[in-house]
């Protein structure tokens, strides 16, 4: 018994020296390897030498470096919001610039159509302001109804030029664009920075999606580019907005232009242009089950909380979001089977309550339920037009 049990153990001592041997001149290997490495990183440090920027192992690492950069995830400080204001109008659009912009920590500019003189010292809860280009080259081209319109498309281009370290996103905006900072860094966070990425919504109105395009993303808003798109548009915008004079606004420009590159646009709908009227209420009591990103015109419809003015509404509104943003305007419904009652919660804005518990087939699908569901809830939700 001793023996065969010697046996073994001793195969297994020779087995081990192999081993061991063998993992040696694997660490000698390694050592070199690493070494070897050092030396060539160190010489590329130090070296001045004109190949080391073409050496195909140096651009692969460089390359693999930006790789794994990359793959970090997208946070606010990759976004560069360029907002399309003026002078004039600075002062009323203020509160819902500053009900959503972050001093110094939102990057980005709003760019003005001439020195705001009037309003000097800046504010520090403002976005630093810039000077738009002067445009009146492009005055042959200039048959847009919107008469700023070029200078909005430019916004882009100019906040490209002015912001590109570290940029993943850029973020066009209206000056009456209310965003939903933290929400639109998950959502933007989703693609991938690198490729060529068109992000945004078309209205709610048939009506403008049929006068412009059902494949735009609405300027007011809110429309996202990925960081390669934004540089081929900086690049290539001033001899596009020569084959567009005609269209109408800004945003309309730019999907042409974008779309000339191919990107079509990508769809993400919690972005709101608002085009309509009166009240919001049936909108925001039942948004669809996405993060809300933003909301616009809203100087056009009533304040979006019944007794209080539009600014002091908005406000309020940001103050639900600041507690959990990812939560705002997201629609719950329950029952109360005693009473035959149904409570339908928008988080952070309303919370309503039916006599009545809208009949289901029992035998659909959960989808067919939810449709069914929607069509029923869609006679007591009165959404003006
Ligand atoms: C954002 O991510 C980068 C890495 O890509 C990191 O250096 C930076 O500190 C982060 N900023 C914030 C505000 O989280
Ligand atoms: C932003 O930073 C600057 C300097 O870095 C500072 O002077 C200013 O007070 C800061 N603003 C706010 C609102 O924190
Ligand atoms: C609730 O609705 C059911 C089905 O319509 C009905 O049978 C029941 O009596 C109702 N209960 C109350 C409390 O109204």
């Amino acid at each position: 018994m001793a023996l065969t049990g010697a046996k073994p153990s001793g195969v297994i001592g020779h087995r081990q020296s192999a081993l061991s041997l063998n993992m040696l001149r694997v660490d000698v290997c390694k050592g070199m390897a690493v070494g070897g490495f050092l030396f060539y990183l160190i010489y590329i440090m130090l070296s001045n030498n004109s190949w080391v920027a073409s050496s195909p192992l140096f651009t692969s690492l460089v390359f693999k470096y930006r790789r794994i950069e990359s793959r970090t995830t997208t946070n606010i400080s990759h976004i560069v919001f360029g907002i399309a204001g003026s002078a004039n109008t600075w002062k009323n659009k203020r509160p819902y610039i500053e009900s959503w912009w972050r001093p110094n920590i939102t990057r980005g500019f709003l760019w003005l159509d001439r020195a705001p003189k009037e309003h000097l010292p800046w504010p520090s809860s403002s976005p630093p302001f810039r000077i738009s280009q002067d445009i009146k080259r492009f005055h042959d081209y200039n048959n847009h109804a919107m008469p700023f319109a070029i200078r909005m498309a430019r916004v882009i281009l100019e906040s490209f030029r002015e912001e590109k370290e570290d940029v993943r996103w850029y973020v066009m905006a209206d000056d009456d664009t209310v965003l939903f900072v933290d929400n639109l860094v998950d959502v933007l966070a989703k693609y991938d920075h690198n490729k060529y990425y068109y992000i945004g919504e078309n209205s709610e109105c048939v009506k403008s999606n049929f006068d412009y395009s059902f494949q735009m993303a609405f300027g007011g808003g809110g429309y996202a580019l990925s960081f390669p798109l934004a540089k081929a548009m900086a690049r290539n915008l001033d001899e596009c907005l020569k084959r567009y004079p005609t269209l109408y606004g800004s945003d309309h420009i730019m999907q042409a232009c974008i779309s000339d590159f191919g990107v079509p646009l990508t769809r993400e709908r919690g972005f709101h242009q608002i085009d309509l009227h009166g009240d919001l209420s049936g909108l925001l009591s039942a948004h669809p089950g996405v993060p809300m990103l933003s909301l616009h015109h809203l100087d056009h419809v009533d304040p979006i909380f019944p007794s209080m003015n539009r600014h002091e509404a908005v406000k309020l509104l940001m103050e639900a979001s600041a507690v959990e943003s990812s939560r705002v305007l997201q629609q719950t419904v329950c029952y109360h089977k005693q009473t035959n009652w149904s409570f339908s919660i928008s988080w952070g804005y309303s919370a309503q309550i039916y006599e009545k518990i809208p009949p289901f087939k029992q035998s659909r699908e959960t989808s067919a339920d939810l449709h069914s569901m929607e069509k029923h809830w869609a006679r007591y939700i009165h959404v003006q037009h």
